[in-house]
């Protein structure tokens, strides 16, 4: 009889301790950052099929690289920086900035004759900054604002006359196929028989080219994510698709 007591005044206790967690908000908290991580992945926030798992690594890229190597920089330790990077090298104040930037330039519902979109929902800015900020992604709490890239010099006609097709097919595996799928299915369109000049490919893969498609603009590669050999290659590939 004695015990059957302790296990309900257990019971009635753990019950109590609930509520106050709940209160406290931390339940909410794990919630936003279960909800964050689901959406960094899907499609469901974003109506151009971009997601920000296209664009960013949401891993420790240099430990354990996947197959792409993205536009963006991964979001490995992005959680507490003083300052942020909008898409245009803009400064930003805070992390909600830079996501809400992403989600209007990419993903949220297209405006006529613009390439912004529609503002970015609270709820899933809040949700997508608790996993960004999280012990998982964010473990050392602090980390240096990323440097623009400002050099956009494009090679000669003559050096993009001369990359190699061969190389160019795994750096395109790398960096293109994410968005590119060869039947269309993609984020991007499928670039077979695209009808782009060697120098035209380049100046859309550095951001130099000022039109889009459907209100969207390609996101560009700087630098430090697609060297210039690298551009070299993947252009004389994507040239003779
Ligand atoms: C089409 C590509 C693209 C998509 C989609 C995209 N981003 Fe970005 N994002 C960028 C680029 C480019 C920058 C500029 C800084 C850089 O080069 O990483 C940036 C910047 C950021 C920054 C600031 C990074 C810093 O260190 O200053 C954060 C945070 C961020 N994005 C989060 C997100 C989240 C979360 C999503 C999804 C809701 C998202 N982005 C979707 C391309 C993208
Ligand atoms: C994050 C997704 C993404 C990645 C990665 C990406 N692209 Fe794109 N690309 C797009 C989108 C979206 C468009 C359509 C908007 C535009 O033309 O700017 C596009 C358009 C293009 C076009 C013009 C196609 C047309 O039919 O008008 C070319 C050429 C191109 N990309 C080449 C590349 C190359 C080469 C790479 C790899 C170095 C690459 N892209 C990587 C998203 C991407």
């Amino acid at each position: 009889m004695g015990r059957q007591k302790n296990k309900w005044l257990l019971w009635v206790l753990s019950g109590a301790l609930l509520c106050l967690a709940f209160a406290a908000g931390l339940p909410a908290k794990d919630a936003d950052l279960v909800a964050g991580k689901r959406l960094f992945r899907s499609a469901e926030i974003s109506e151009t099929g971009l997601m920000c798992w296209h664009c960013h690594a949401d891993f420790n890229e240099k430990k354990t690289p996947d197959s792409y190597v993205r536009p963006g920089h991964p979001m490995y330790n992005v959680g507490h920086k003083s300052k942020y990077r909008r898409w245009d090298g803009a400064p930003l104040q805070t992390i909600d900035d830079a996501i809400a930037s992403c989600m209007i330039r990419w993903m949220t519902k297209r405006k006529p004759a613009s390439y912004d979109g529609e503002p970015a929902q609270k709820h899933h800015v809040r949700q997508l900054v608790a996993y960004l900020q999280s012990e998982e992604l964010s473990p050392e709490q602090k980390s240096k604002p990323l440097e623009p890239i400002v050099d956009d010099k494009m090679p000669s006609d003559r050096m993009l006359s001369l990359g190699d097709a061969s190389f160019g097919g795994v750096v395109f595996r790398q960096s293109c196929g994410i968005c590119h799928k060869t039947e269309g299915t993609g984020p991007a369109p499928s670039l077979i028989r695209n009808g782009y000049s060697r120098y035209q490919i380049a100046k859309k893969v550095r951001g130099l080219d000022e039109k889009g498609l459907n209100g969207l603009r390609m996101p560009l590669f700087s630098k430090d994510r697609l060297s210039d050999r690298q551009l070299l290659n993947v252009v004389a590939y994507v040239y003779q698709l």
